[in-house]
């Protein structure tokens, strides 16, 4: 099943008609240093493309955790073979911080999200950065794809703004072209 799919029954929780490619989830991964990271989360995971590049990434030993609202795409990922070590979980990534209480997630490294930020409410932004503030380790990163026309955009702005607000450190990419559309990738540390 494609994000298409669900994407017709329910735009505003999926955010976008096409999964990312190969090469930006590649991207996406790349912009963080897994090595030695035990735990990561990703927020968002949809089909899986960035998933399949945090498994290839990561150290054989390191915990995965994926995070997705959509049951039917969280079904999906858990059949699928290359991604047995993940964890998948069925829950918003507004609820992070109870998510990883119960998991008990003390050490994250790294977190790569790909949530629909501007389709978001303000308090599920709140919370989720929130949440991905409290859990990273010291020198971890969180790292967050936003599309390039979103960007420069007042909605985008304030997700830029709110990621300012969180963040220690907050570097935004030049667009990353081969992708439709274009997207940015903001990578923030506490
Ligand atoms: C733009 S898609 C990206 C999917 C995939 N990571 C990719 O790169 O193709 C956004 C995904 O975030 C999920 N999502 C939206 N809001 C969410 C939330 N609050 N918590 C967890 N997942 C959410 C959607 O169901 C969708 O699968």
């Amino acid at each position: 099943m494609g994000l298409l799919r669900q994407f017709l029954g329910n735009p505003r929780q999926i955010g976008s008609i096409a999964a990312s490619s190969r090469h930006l989830a590649a991207r996406a991964v790349s912009s963080v240093d897994l090595r030695g990271v035990t735990q990561i989360v990703e927020l968002g995971a949809g089909t899986g493309p960035i998933t399949r590049e945090i498994v290839r990434a990561a150290d054989p030993q390191a915990r995965i955790v994926a995070v997705e609202l959509n049951s039917a795409l969280a079904e999906q990922l858990r059949r699928v073979p290359e991604l047995s070590r993940v964890e998948v979980i069925n829950r918003s990534a507004a609820e992070l911080l109870e998510i990883a209480k119960e998991l008990g997630l003390n050490s994250v490294g790294a977190v790569v999200c790909s949530l629909p930020w501007t389709l978001m409410s303000s308090e599920d932004q709140h919370r989720t950065l929130d949440a991905v503030c409290e859990l990273l380790k010291k020198g971890g990163s969180f790292v967050t794809l936003v599309t390039t026309p979103t960007v420069w955009l007042p909605s985008g702005r304030r997700v830029a703004a709110l990621l300012r607000s969180k963040f220690e450190v907050v570097e935004r990419s030049r667009p990353i072209l081969r992708a439709v559309p274009p997207m940015v990738l903001y990578r923030c540390q506490v």
